[in-house]
């Protein structure tokens, strides 16, 4: 059974460019995403994240969006759709720390506040 919220449309952006196995990831995550094809996969040149292996993003329309570095090609296509479930299963928009996938928590490089984000910090 899938956690994520019907209106919730994650996304799963995995840069090809990325030397040594970014089509790879791509084709890992990809590969993970069947059965839950309301998770989209989208092939991207470049997240500007070049020097810390290869990348991958997660986000929802009216979510945190998160940025990861350091993935293994042959591991992470998994733990990245376990990440986009749980994000788009968030009632916050976060990304809950504690169940996150392993490579999610040691290869968080940005986290990104949502298009509408507000938040009082004085
Ligand atoms: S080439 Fe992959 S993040 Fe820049």
């Amino acid at each position: 059974m899938s956690l994520i919220k019907s209106s919730r449309k994650p996304s799963v952006l995995v840069c090809i460019s990325c030397r040594e196995g970014g089509e790879a990831l791509a084709d890992a995550t990809q590969s993970a995403a069947i059965g839950t094809p309301e998770i989209a996969i989208q092939r991207v040149r470049c997240l500007g994240n070049c020097s810390r292996g290869l990348s991958a993003a997660l986000r929802c329309e009216d979510t945190w969006t998160y940025v990861f570095g350091g993935l293994d090609a042959t591991r992470d296509g998994p733990a990245l759709i376990a990440g986009a479930s749980l994000l788009a299963a968030d009632k916050n928009g976060l990304l809950p720390w504690r169940d996150r996938p392993e490579a999610l928590k040691k290869g968080l490089i940005a986290r990104v506040p949502p298009l509408q984000f507000t938040e009082n910090c004085t």
